[in-house]
């Protein structure tokens, strides 16, 4: 696959916009971050499957107190456009009422996925909800929704790596990777 610098996925070239460094020393920050103020919550962590697999995982591990993990997948994208259809496919397992909920989620375009999720969470009652995501594309945002902590905010462009997949490539590269030319 890629030098570190660039990377082809199909027929689309990719250039690096976050180093798998700059990602690692990030998700240390944000772990240290919900740590002062979960520490002592016992909090679950939900992450959105498939693209936050990876960053939970980090996430998780930064964060050095007593938590719960859960998933739940929900799917919205094809190729490199939002299909526009939500659909719940994994659900959480374990009641979330008078629980301290941490959602964590890859990217957030325009907000379609964040907000249909946690409208369902907060149904559930939990003790407080609190949203993370790695990275956020803010010029796209067009559904109305609170992010408490985001690794980055990027521009609109398509990205790949950590997690995140072309067409289901892509994600276990390091670092983030922009979209940057088509043959
Ligand atoms: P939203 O519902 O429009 O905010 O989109 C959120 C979901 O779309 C994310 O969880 C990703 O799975 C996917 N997504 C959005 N932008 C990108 C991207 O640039 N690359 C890969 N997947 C993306």
């Amino acid at each position: 696959m890629p030098n570190d610098d660039s990377v082809q996925l199909y027929d689309s070239l990719f250039a690096l916009l976050i180093s798998a460094d700059q990602v690692a020393a990030r998700v240390r920050e944000l772990g240290a971050m919900l740590e002062q103020r979960y520490g002592d919550k016992q909090p679950i962590f939900i992450s959105i499957l498939s693209g936050a697999f990876v960053f939970a995982a980090d996430l998780i591990r930064a964060f050095r107190a007593p938590c719960e993990v859960s998933f739940v997948k929900l799917s919205s994208y094809e190729g490199m456009q939002s299909s526009g259809v939500l659909q719940t496919v994994l659900g959480i397992d374990t009641t979330l009422e008078h629980r301290h909920v941490i959602v964590v989620e890859d990217i957030v375009d325009t907000g379609r996925t964040l907000h249909f999720f946690l409208a369902h969470l907060r149904a559930q009652q939990p003790a407080s909800l609190c949203t993370v995501t790695f990275l956020r594309k803010p010029t796209a945002a067009l559904f109305p929704v609170e992010v408490d902590f985001v690794g980055f905010d990027i521009p609109n462009r398509f990205v790949v790596g950590y997690g995140l997949d072309y067409n289901g490539l892509g994600r276990n590269l390091p670092g983030i990777y922009q979209l940057a030319e088509k043959r």
